[in-house]
């Protein structure tokens, strides 16, 4: 192989090297999921699935058509249905805001509406911890 041929090679590889880090630096990471089964009107989560230095938790259930995000603020704990009041479409937490696809609309994370067309706030379920669980009453 000429020096030329080598150095040509050796550039696209690196310049595939790059690409490929950027990809993977713009997808972020998931945000930590937790698939819970309903007891009667409630949601049982093990403490040790949202430990206090996280942030945010998914749920997924069966018993709503959409998910809930737990989020914990000042050792509170809300839970968030990921429903739009809009036209209830589900919605996806983004790592600064909540956003609806369907028509663009916006929440914080206490729920209240960044931009409309909603233009009620989220729909929030009662959470209480006993010493092993978090407890969503869903209904
Ligand atoms: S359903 Fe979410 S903005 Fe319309």
């Amino acid at each position: 192989m000429e020096r030329r041929q080598f150095l040509q090679k050796s550039c696209s590889a690196c310049l595939g090297l790059a690409g490929a880090s950027w990809l993977l630096s713009a997808c972020g990471t998931a945000m930590p999921a937790f698939k819970a089964n309903a007891t009667g009107n409630e949601l049982v989560i093990p403490a040790d699935k949202f430990p206090v230095t996280q942030q945010q938790l998914l749920i997924s259930t069966p018993a709503l058509a959409n998910q809930i995000l737990l989020v914990r603020r000042n050792d509170q704990v809300k839970a968030l249905y990921m429903e739009c009041t809009h036209e209830y479409s589900g919605l996806t937490p983004t790592k600064t805001k909540i956003v609806c696809a369907l028509h663009g609309s916006a929440f914080d994370f206490d729920g209240n509406v960044l931009k409309e067309p909603a233009l009620l706030p989220l729909k929030q379920f009662p959470v209480r911890s006993t010493d092993n669980n978090l407890i969503i009453q869903i209904a």
